[in-house]
């Protein structure tokens, strides 16, 4: 087993969550910046980090990385790092790119001189010519970062957002790495109840679900590193069977869904069936003010619509007063909501606890936290 540099790709705001998620996994040699956490591991950490992270978005095997401000420079260095050690003889390899405040800002040109830097090396290693690639494929990217490039493979293939559950709908879900990450954020624990009241197609219930059963989220599902003779099989397996003897099926949820929009809700039964949740989540349809629980504590977790999307600010303010109201009630609970809408306690009629910039897409928003009372605990 070889000793690699892996980084779990992130979206703005969640690096300390998937910072935790990865030092859970037993990786604790973690450099955190912005949009990404870079671990030390071997072959095994890449089959278990891709199937244990539930808020990254990708795992990238870092091969590289260096000063550039020539295309000189930029096609020496890349050719001079060990790409024979990862890519064969028929390895198919696109180059990805991205260049942030440096000198080198033309990103296909960029592309072009790795590719070509790497198909020299190739040449040197294989003694040949001329590269089919048609056999597993590797994604490279380069980025630029102030002059600094990173170069790297990704493992994951689909983006890690896809846990194999959701049906394709027009209709415009929480990505399921962010609707995790809340869940985390709350803080709420499975012998306590959960509703989301704005539920739509039920990630958030969903994503706590599989949190609570300590499902991976990589379970039912395929990476792109699986088709990779780099990896032994035996690891994935062994990953494979982690996951499976970590699975607590059998654990009882309080885990409720509700909304006011039929086809969304029947898209959330859909995707809970797919999920082998069927049995273990509560849709409802009904509107928000209507939300009631016979459980004493609880958390309200939800991403409410947005201003734009309901037309006028009037609507948005009347829903986030229906919102405090149902919280209100259930006076002992927590409220945690993502949103852009700006100054939402007033309408919620009370001061959040905590706010946090988070970004859903590209859409700055917050996530408000209101959190109850601590449970007395007999
Ligand atoms: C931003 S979407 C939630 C998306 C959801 N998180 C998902 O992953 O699909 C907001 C949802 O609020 C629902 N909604 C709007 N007004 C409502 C009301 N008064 N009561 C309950 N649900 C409402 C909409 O039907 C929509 O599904």
């Amino acid at each position: 087993m070889s000793k690699l540099e892996l980084i779990a790709t992130t979206a703005f705001g969640l690096e300390a969550i998937v910072a935790r998620e990865l030092k859970n996994l037993g990786y604790d040699r973690l450099t955190v910046e912005n949009g990404r956490i870079t671990f030390i591991a071997d072959e095994l950490g890449i089959c278990r980090a891709n199937m244990w992270l539930r808020c990254a978005e990708r795992v990238l095997v870092k091969i590289g990385s260096f000063k550039a401000v020539t295309f000189e420079e930029l096609f020496q260095q890349t050719k001079a790092l060990p790409w024979e050690n990862w890519l064969s003889i028929d390895s198919q390899f696109p180059v990805n790119g991205k260049s942030i405040k440096s000198k080198l800002f033309s990103v296909s040109d960029c592309q072009a001189i790795v590719k070509k830097a790497i198909v020299e090396k190739l040449k040197e290693t294989y003694n040949c010519t001329w590269f089919e690639e048609t056999g597993p494929r590797y994604t490279i990217e380069v980025a630029l970062l102030k002059d600094i490039v990173t170069l790297t493979i990704d493992t994951s293939g689909n983006g890690l957002h896809k846990r194999g559950y959701r049906q394709l709908t027009g209709l415009a879900p929480l990505k399921e790495t962010l609707a995790a990450a809340m869940v985390y954020l709350s803080y709420w624990y499975s012998d306590r109840a959960l509703i989301d009241p704005f539920c739509g197609t039920g990630t958030i219930a969903i994503e706590a679900a599989l949190i609570a059963q300590n499902r991976a989220p990589g379970l039912k599902r395929n990476f792109i590193s699986e088709s990779w003779p780099n990896i032994p099989k035996d690891f994935w397996r062994e990953a494979w069977q982690e996951a499976l003897d970590l699975w607590q099926r059998e654990i009882p949820l309080h885990i409720y869904g509700s909304d006011i929009d039929s086809n969304a809700l029947r898209l959330a039964r859909i995707n809970s069936t797919q999920a082998g949740l069927a049995e273990k989540i509560h849709f409802q349809r009904l509107p928000v003010l209507e939300v009631r629980s016979r459980f004493k504590y609880g958390h309200l977790i939800t991403n409410p619509p947005y201003g734009e999307r309901i037309g006028t600010n009037e609507n948005a303010g009347k829903l986030y007063k229906e919102l405090g109201k149902t919280f209100k009630n259930l006076e002992t609970w927590s409220l945690h909501f993502l949103t852009n809408q700006s100054y939402p306690e007033k309408l919620i009629g009370r001061r959040w606890d905590k706010s946090r910039k988070l970004f859903n897409g590209r859409l700055e928003c917050h996530f408000y936290q209101f959190f109850g009372p601590k449970p007395i605990r007999n």
